[in-house]
């Protein structure tokens, strides 16, 4: 695992980071989970601080894609089968209900599914690419490629970064409108109003994430955020 110790003590009167736990906006935070596992809050500071290389960054990110996948596949519906091992027979659990598809909101969330599918490998993965018209600023949607079956399946919908919530609650819309009926969302730094916006639009929809950043600045990244996820992941710029 990294260590700490390139990583410069706190300086006075830089700002702390949100306690993930903050129970002001607590009407926000219903239906939303924030990972505070040790081991996920190690990693998100790495991924935040603009040292890490993009090697680095892209590892951290699939690292942190898994954990916060064990979360998000908690309730899971399971079944008790019938098995043998080597020395008795038993009774065990086992994965039942709803096959699984993942869906990469482009080009960010492809971040996350190499992560994701080493817990799932039986994931279906579906691709939606939007981008926001200059004028309305409204996401247009130019790419969405899903399994034939995506309606008989749970989704999970991926993007590291919930800024706006305008390319969430986009992408939630268009795959309630291809009969999806259960989704989650997961993302690595939501923003509060992002997640405000999301939680409004589709309040059936279970949020996790690993952390919650208070603002946006002027041009819609989150503060403090990691920069655009995207760039980083890919080294493009
Ligand atoms: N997308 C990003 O990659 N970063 C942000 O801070 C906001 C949106």
């Amino acid at each position: 695992m990294n260590d700490m110790s390139a990583v410069p003590a706190v300086e006075s009167g830089v700002p702390e980071p949100a306690d993930p736990a903050d129970a002001a906006d607590l009407a926000c935070l219903s239906g939303v989970m924030v990972v505070d596992h040790p081991l996920v809050q190690h990693k998100v500071t790495l991924v935040r601080s603009e040292d890490t290389t993009t090697d680095n960054f892209r590892r951290l990110v699939r690292e942190i894609s898994q954990l916060l996948t064990y979360e998000a596949t908690r309730d899971l519906a399971m079944e008790t089968i019938a098995i043998r091992t080597p020395i008795a027979a038993t009774q065990s659990r086992v994965l039942s209900g709803k096959k699984l598809c993942l869906v990469s909101i482009l080009r960010a969330g492809n971040g996350f599914i190499d992560g994701m599918l080493d817990l799932l490998p039986a994931a279906r993965v579906g691709h939606i690419g939007l981008y926001r018209d200059p004028e309305t600023l409204e996401p247009i949607e130019y790419y969405f490629k899903m399994p034939e079956d995506i309606q008989e399946r749970m989704v999970i919908v991926v993007d590291p970064m919930l800024a706006t919530g305008n390319s969430a609650i986009a992408a939630l819309n268009r795959l309630k409108e291809a009969g999806v009926t259960t989704m989650k969302y997961v993302c690595l730094i939501a923003s509060r109003p992002g997640l405000r916006a999301l939680r409004a639009a589709h309040p059936d929809v279970g949020i996790v994430t690993a952390a919650i950043d208070d603002t946006l600045n002027e041009h819609g990244y989150i503060v403090p955020g990691l920069g655009d996820a995207g760039d980083r992941l890919y080294g493009t710029r």
